[in-house]
């Protein structure tokens, strides 16, 4: 799919990874929406794309509500005219003390944000996209392909977000939608500085890693899976080194398909 003319919208879209990949979309000619929880961020980023001559508006949800996310994809009909993107993107981690350290509710919000919402989203957008052809991307981690001890709910979160992705794609593909999956490794984003910034406090030896990947490469890869037509149900790895589709497992019986 061509971004140029289409709509998007993009979930965290005010800071990290959702901005970059805001302002990317944007300059390809997207309409963007951009919800988050955070208004002043949200307005910057609508700012800063309508000032590169891309259009864009912000609307304030909270993505793990019902009727937050319809309003937002609502928004993407209501002021550009239609949904051809879904960028599932807004998460948090558990932070410290981590796991099971942290209150239910702390890991229980991880959980509703960085999988339940994604599940939501495509529940919600699926009915309203172009029967045409229509891309949703979630955003999973390296943390969900491989064990990660330093934040086991945030990785099981992410787990199911690729699960999810692989599970969902033959039921969107019959309605023309392709739905992928994005795995980041540590990016530098706000989420990223917050995090070392509190294992510092809490005495941990902690550092911004001289590997760390930009948002750029990241909102890099959507786009990627955005406009590559032959990818269904696939999760893009995005290493320092680059981006590589992981092999796709296949159940007992069943054939892998071909890469
Ligand atoms: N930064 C990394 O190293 C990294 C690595 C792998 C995956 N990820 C994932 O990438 C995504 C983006 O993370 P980032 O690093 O850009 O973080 P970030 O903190 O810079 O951006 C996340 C955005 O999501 C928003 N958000 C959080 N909860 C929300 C909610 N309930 N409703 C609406 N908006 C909400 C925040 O306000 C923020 O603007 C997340 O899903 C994260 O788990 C990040």
């Amino acid at each position: 799919m061509d971004p140029k003319g289409k709509v998007a919208v993009i979930t965290g879209g005010a800071s990290g990874i959702g901005r970059a990949t805001a302002q990317l979309l944007a300059a390809c000619g997207a309409a963007i929406v951009i919800a988050d929880l955070a208004e002043a961020r949200g307005a910057e980023t609508v700012a800063e794309i309508t000032a590169a001559g891309g259009r864009a508006v912000f609307v304030k949800v909270d993505v793990t509500g019902e009727d937050d996310t319809r309003r937002m994809l609502d928004t993407a009909v209501q002021r550009f005219g239609g949904l051809d993107i879904l960028y599932n993107n807004a998460g948090i981690a558990v932070g410290l003390p981590g796991y099971p350290a942290a209150s239910i509710q702390r890991w229980r919000r991880v959980i509703d944000i960085d999988l339940q919402a994604v599940i939501l989203g495509c529940y919600l957008a699926a009915p309203l996209m172009d029967p045409k052809g229509g891309a949703i991307v979630n955003t999973a981690s390296m943390a969900g392909l491989y064990p990660y001890k330093d934040d086991p709910v945030y990785g099981a979160a992410k787990a199911g977000v690729v699960n999810f992705t692989y599970s969902l794609a033959p039921w969107a593909a019959k309605r023309n939608i392709r739905a992928n999956c994005v795995c980041p490794g540590v990016v530098d984003t706000p989420l990223v500085r917050k995090g070392i910034e509190e294992a510092k406090r809490a005495g941990h030896s902690a550092g911004i890693p001289a590997t760390i990947i930009q948002p750029s490469a990241i909102a890099a890869a959507v786009l990627t899976l955005i406009t590559d037509d032959s990818l269904f149900g696939r999760a893009l790895e995005v290493r320092p080194s680059g981006p590589r589709l992981v092999d796709t497992p296949a159940a007992p019986g069943t054939r892998r398909r071909a890469d």
